[in-house]
Order: C-alpha cells, then structure tokens, then sequence
C-alpha cells in the first residue's frame, strides 16, 4: 500500500507539543481561535420524544490545535461536530467558526472555502471516480492542490479510476478525507475519519494532517473510538457523555488528574523479604527460584527509589504500567469501549 507522505509521525503529541502552544487554561486572543461555541444546545424530536443531544456545550479550538472528541455512541459528538460546521442549527447557544457567526448564512459563505469536511456518514456519488470526484471539488475550490497529488496521498492510486461504488468502505472513506483536503483548509472536520481503515493507512493519514497543521497551521477536529490514537496524536481531548463534555485537557494531564496511583511488577528472589501488607504488593512465584512481585503506589517516583535501595541489583524486570486513555474513558462513561462490550 502507498504510503501517503514522507513526514514524520510525532511519538506523542502531547508532549512534543508541535505547531501551535495549546494550553487551554492559557488566555489566548480571539484571532487564534478557529472555533469558538458557547452554550450549544440541540434537542431532537423523534415522535413524541425528546431527545436532548447537546445539553450546553462550551468548546474553543485554536490556530493549529488537534482536539479530539471521545464518547460513547449517541453522546452527541456528531451533533456537536456538525454544529461546529455550521451544517445544523443548535437550538441555542453561539457559534463562531473562522470568526464567522455559524447562524449567518453570508458569514459563512465567505469561510466555507477554508474549511473541509468528512462526515460520519457521507454517502458519496456512487457512479463517480475517485478522480472524477476530486477533480469538481478542486473547481469548486478553485483549488491549487492536484488532484494527482491528492490520490497519491490518500493512497487510492490503483483505484483512482474505479467508480467509488466498487470501492472498499475503507477506501471510500480515504476519499471522503480526500475530499476534505481538496480546498487546501485551515480547519478541518473529520467524524471517525479512521473507523474502516487498517493500522497503516490510519497512520498514513494522520501523517497527512500533520504536513496539512505545518503548512496552514490546520486545526483539526476528530471524533473517534480509537483512544490509542487520541492519546498519541491529540493535543487535547474532551470527553462527551450524554449531550455534556465531562472531561477536557491534554491527554496526559487527564491521566495524571484522574490517575494519580500506578501499578509496577518486578521479579525478585523467591528468598528476599519484603513486608507485602506495607507496600500494597502481592507476589507469586515466576519460576527459577523468583517471585514476581505487583505493587501499586500513589508516590512511584518514591517507591522506586526505596525499591532500589532496599534491593538493588536483587531487583529485575521492572515495569511501571501508565494508565491510559482508554482506561479514562470506561472510568469516566462508564461504558466499555466498541466491540468489548459483554
Ligand atoms: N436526526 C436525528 N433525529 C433524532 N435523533 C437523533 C438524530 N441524530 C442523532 N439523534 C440522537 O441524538 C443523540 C446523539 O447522537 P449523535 O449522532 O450525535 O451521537 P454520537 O456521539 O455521534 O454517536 P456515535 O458514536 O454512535 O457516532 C443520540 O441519542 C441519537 O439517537
Ligand atoms: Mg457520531
């Protein structure tokens, strides 16, 4: 499979912080924003029913900010997107997108060019080509990036030519983003851009936002099941549940606010003496005439230094487990992750 660029992928985003300072809890001038909603809010009716979405929403996202947005199916996060965009009407609130006001239909004439778009479900034209596709997006972008180039980036080079009904879904969705970038953005929107694609192909396009964030200083708003990925690529999360975010920062400082504890195994000789009840730790024996010990700890820099002191080079195959994401996100919805449910 063609791999779509030669830009490097960051190890973890959070701490590599590229492109633009993201610090959410840091003031920043209006003109930084990308999108700015306050007090979103979205009822459906469904019959006689109610169903309220989005129950008051505050949201900003910076000049070349990766935000992702985590939850449970029906938490409202493709409701929340599709506010952001201007494509659906919230009930209530404000939302301000490239500095247009999403309510005013000539506002957002003016920035729709700059923005790109892949929905959660788009259903593309099924008689059409990849190319073909490409190739009006680009005119109605009056856009500068070939389309060529776009095939070759999303790796669709040996179906470019194929009408998109005979297309894999995970190819169709390498188009849908295709599509997204065609008019060169400043602010893209992807709803579960991944879902269908293999790990290679998810790892080749985030390689593609990256190389769009250095050239535009593109921000870029994700939804997605994947916590690995919002862990890795995010620079901040939020977390929605039931039409309300519930938790929002950089992957790393929600970890460390919501796990403060760690888990650490290590072996050591079956004939050493360690008080087990003092150190919250349960061993079992691992063979060779060694116990593996599994302790956890709320102050781990402190417990591996007395672990060093009091065992030294008794000590062996020492790990310390970080709590994920993923881990967040069940403790948090309390809901277990697509496909690991019971
Ligand atoms: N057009 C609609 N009419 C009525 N109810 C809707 C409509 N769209 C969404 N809903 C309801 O609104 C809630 C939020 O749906 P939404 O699609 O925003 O969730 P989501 O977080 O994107 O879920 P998923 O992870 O499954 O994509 C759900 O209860 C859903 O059933
Ligand atoms: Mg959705």
């Amino acid at each position: 499979m063609p791999v779509f660029s030669k830009h490097r992928l960051p190890r973890d985003a959070g701490d590599s912080r590229r492109g633009a300072a993201l610090d959410p809890a840091q003031s920043r001038p209006l003109t930084d924003l990308r999108v700015a909603a306050t007090g979103v809010r979205k009822t459906y009716k469904s019959g006689d029913r109610e169903i309220r979405a989005l129950k008051g929403i505050d949201l900003h996202v910076a000049k070349g900010e990766f935000l992702g947005v985590l939850g449970p199916n029906g938490a409202g996060k493709t409701t929340l997107i599709e506010c952001l965009e201007g494509i659906r009407s919230p009930d209530d609130g404000d939302v301000r997108i490239l500095g247009a006001d999403a309510a005013d239909a000539r506002e957002m004439k003016a920035v729709r060019g700059r923005m790109g778009i892949a929905l959660q479900h788009s259903t593309l034209p099924p008689r059409l080509t990849a190319r073909e596709l490409l190739g009006l997006q680009a005119r109605l972008y009056a856009s500068d990036v070939r389309v060529d180039r776009m095939i070759d980036l999303v790796g669709i080079g040996d179906k470019a030519d194929q009408r998109i009904e005979h297309l894999s879904g995970g190819q169709q969705q390498r188009v849908a983003v295709a599509m997204a970038l065609m008019g060169d953005p400043e602010l893209l929107f992807l709803d579960e851009p991944t879902s269908q694609l293999d790990p290679h192909a998810r790892l080749a396009l985030w390689e593609v936002l990256y190389a769009q964030r250095d050239r535009r200083e593109a921000s870029v708003i994700i939804t997605t099941h994947q916590m690995e990925e919002a862990q890795r690529i995010c620079d901040r999360v939020v977390i929605v549940d039931q039409g309300r975010i519930i938790a929002e920062g950089r992957p790393k400082d929600l970890l460390r606010q919501h796990f403060t504890a760690r888990s650490m195994t290590f072996l050591l000789p079956m004939a050493a003496t360690l008080d087990l009840r003092a150190l919250n730790a349960r061993s079992a024996p691992a063979g060779n005439g060694l116990k593996r010990v599994t302790l956890r700890t709320e102050r781990p820099s402190a417990t591996l230094v007395e672990l060093g002191q009091t065992f030294g080079d008794q000590l062996s195959d020492l790990s310390v487990e970080d709590p994920t994401l993923e881990e967040l996100f069940v403790k948090l919805t309390g809901t277990p992750l697509e496909g690991e449910a019971a």
